[in-house]
């Protein structure tokens, strides 16, 4: 049970990853006038598994914890990032969301939608660091 949500998120965070890439070239073709193809319904569908993923393995880790342990919020800079990340998380979803319902040229929100998102995709990985720090301390 113990190791079902640090897979969980960092099978996630590589889904993330390629989300990303798929983002990446929306934004060359939008900002830098270098024609991709974007991949609209996949980039969507894996955006939005990706981030339901990350929210479901923020709930069911506190959930193991606290089965574990008792307690919650015992894993210092861990738990930290995790409570930082979740306005990102809402925000991110929302703003595609609201993109993709009504399809038309963006500035202002595509960027902050790339800018967010970018973010929580750092914090993610920067959750192996202090999640293997969790790892080592407490179950290996
Ligand atoms: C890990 C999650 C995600 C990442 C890393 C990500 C990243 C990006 C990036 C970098 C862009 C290009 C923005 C620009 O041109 O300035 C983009 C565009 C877009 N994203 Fe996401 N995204 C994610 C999740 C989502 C989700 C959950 C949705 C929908 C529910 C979504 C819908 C869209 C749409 C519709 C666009 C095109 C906007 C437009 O050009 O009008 N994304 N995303
Ligand atoms: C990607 C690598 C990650 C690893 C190796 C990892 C590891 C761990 C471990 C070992 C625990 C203890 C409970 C358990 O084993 O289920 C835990 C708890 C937790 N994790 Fe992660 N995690 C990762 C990513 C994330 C991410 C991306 C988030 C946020 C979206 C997150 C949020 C949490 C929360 C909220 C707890 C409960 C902490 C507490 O109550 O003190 N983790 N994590």
């Amino acid at each position: 049970m113990l190791w079902f949500h640090p897979v969980l998120q960092a099978l996630t965070t590589l889904l993330a990853l390629y989300v990303a890439f798929t983002g990446l070239n929306r934004f060359l073709t939008q900002h830098l006038q270098i024609s991709r193809p974007f991949q609209w319904r996949i980039h969507v569908q894996l955006g939005k598994l990706a981030i339901l993923l990350w929210f479901a393995g923020f709930v069911g880790g506190l959930m193991v914890a606290r089965m574990t342990w008792s307690v919650n919020f015992i894993t210092g800079r861990h738990y930290q990032t995790a409570l930082i990340m979740l306005p990102l998380l809402i925000f991110g979803y929302l703003s595609g969301i609201i993109m993709d319902a009504h399809k038309k040229p963006r500035g202002l929100l595509s960027l902050l939608h790339a800018a967010n998102n970018i973010t929580l995709l750092g914090l993610a990985l920067y959750q192996f660091w202090t999640g293997w720090a969790v790892l080592r301390e407490y179950l290996l």
